[in-house]
């Protein structure tokens, strides 16, 4: 019997999970048809993804190349939040960073689409208005599928279990390029050292944040949004292997995990075949015996404040956990231009934290005035000195 083709759009398809994704549909060839492509300033990489996968619809932000690729007439041009809700598509990827993809999320799940999220910022910075455009669109197909290997871990571990019967959400850290740093030398870390991240290859924001384990914060916000369970029912444990991509306790104590090699593919190939596993394996499978022992641990707070910081801005359950998140952007970013240390990444987060003054049932554009507040706070402090 023949099989209808998956139809997806791939907003972010220029960036480390957007190529991964178009790698998945090249091994599952004639599964999928890829109908939109959006990206932000690689227009030559948009144009030869063009080529090669003939989109219907293709976006990169406003500048001369895209508007020669534009002009050429190889596809309709078509902004983020229209793509998303196009009849043509049944899923949505968003791989863009930042949060270029905060508003079409929120159309496409209004619209009744399944998304497939990588990005983190959509749920950390957008999470109420998120949920609450997923249950305005459930009725009508919204679902929202993790991509992110932490979540897709959790979620494949609760197909077929009753929401009662979940105990805890275990998130696993690999604990990034400083988990074995002697603490005092860490203030004079480089942002190449932060970049080389021990088992992912990832796009610049989310390997700092993840040397700092701030990430491991946003993720475990972003499953309090995804599985809708409190943020003091999600732990964070290290496992340095990044073998286990995270696990769930259940009430009678159980425990299930999911396990793979540490490659994105796997995870998004997931997200778009769901309900189905399809019969190819993106990632080479795992090869236990040869792995031989596994490691875990407790994480060091002193070692990462920024975990804390991120976990203390998300039990808030206000603006907080959005301008804590725009504050790190700018940390980052400042980081990654050498005008601060690493360790100051921490200690501007915990000022944030400290200064916002928190808006309770926040809409849309009070958590978006959050986290630019976030970034203001920060730049404004790097500017000055203090
Ligand atoms: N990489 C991973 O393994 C991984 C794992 C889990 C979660 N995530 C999350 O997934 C998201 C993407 O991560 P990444 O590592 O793939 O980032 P990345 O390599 O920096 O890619 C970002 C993508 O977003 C596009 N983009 C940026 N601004 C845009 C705009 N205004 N309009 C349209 N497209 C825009 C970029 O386009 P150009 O390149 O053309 O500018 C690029 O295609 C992040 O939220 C990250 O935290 C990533």
């Amino acid at each position: 019997m023949a099989v209808d083709r998956i139809r997806v759009a791939i907003l972010g398809s220029t960036g480390s999970v957007g190529e991964q994704a178009l790698d998945v549909v090249r091994g599952l060839s004639g599964r999928f048809e890829v109908v939109a492509l959006a990206a932000g300033g690689n227009v030559g990489r948009l144009a030869n993804q063009a080529r090669e996968f003939h989109p219907r619809a293709l976006f990169a932000r406003p500048g001369r190349d895209a508007d020669a690729l534009r002009a050429s007439g190889v596809a309709e041009w078509q902004p983020l939040d229209e793509m998303a809700v196009r009849d043509d598509v049944d899923v949505v990827l968003v791989a863009t960073s930042g949060l270029a993809s905060l508003r079409p999320t929120i159309a496409a799940l209004r619209a009744g689409k399944p998304v497939a999220i990588a990005n983190k910022e959509t749920l950390v910075v957008g999470g109420h208005a998120v949920r609450e455009a997923l249950e305005a669109g459930r009725a009508a197909g919204a679902e929202l599928r993790p991509v992110d290997s932490e979540h897709s871990a959790i979620w494949q571990c609760l197909w077929g279990e009753a929401p009662e019967s979940v105990d805890k959400l275990i998130l696993t850290a690999s604990g990034g390029a400083f988990r074995d740093y002697d603490l005092a030398a860490l203030d004079a870390v480089t942002a190449t050292q932060a970049l080389a991240h021990p088992t992912w290859k990832m796009g610049p924001k989310i390997t700092i944040d993840s040397a700092t384990l701030f990430n491991k914060g946003l993720e475990a916000i972003e499953a309090r949004w995804l599985f809708d369970v409190p943020l003091d029912r999600v732990e964070v444990l290290q496992h340095r292997e990044s073998v286990i991509h995270s696990l769930v306790q259940f009430r009678d104590g159980s425990i299930k995990a999911q396990l793979g090699e540490p490659d994105m593919r796997l995870p998004i190939q997931v997200a778009l075949t769901y309900p189905e596993r399809a019969a190819a394996q993106p990632a080479p499978p795992l090869d236990l015996a040869a792995r031989g022992a596994l490691h875990f641990g407790t994480v060091d707070g002193e070692r990462f404040p920024a975990l804390g910081i991120a976990l203390e801005a998300g039990r808030r359950d206000d603006t907080t956990a959005a301008a804590v998140a725009g504050a790190d952007e700018a940390a980052v970013e400042h980081f990654l231009a050498g005008r601060i240390q690493f360790t100051n990444i921490a200690r501007l987060l915990r000022r944030a934290l400290e200064a916002h003054a928190p808006t309770a049932r926040p809409d849309l554009d009070t958590l978006l005035a959050a986290e630019a507040w976030g970034r203001r706070f920060v730049d404004e402090a790097v500017a000055a000195r203090v």
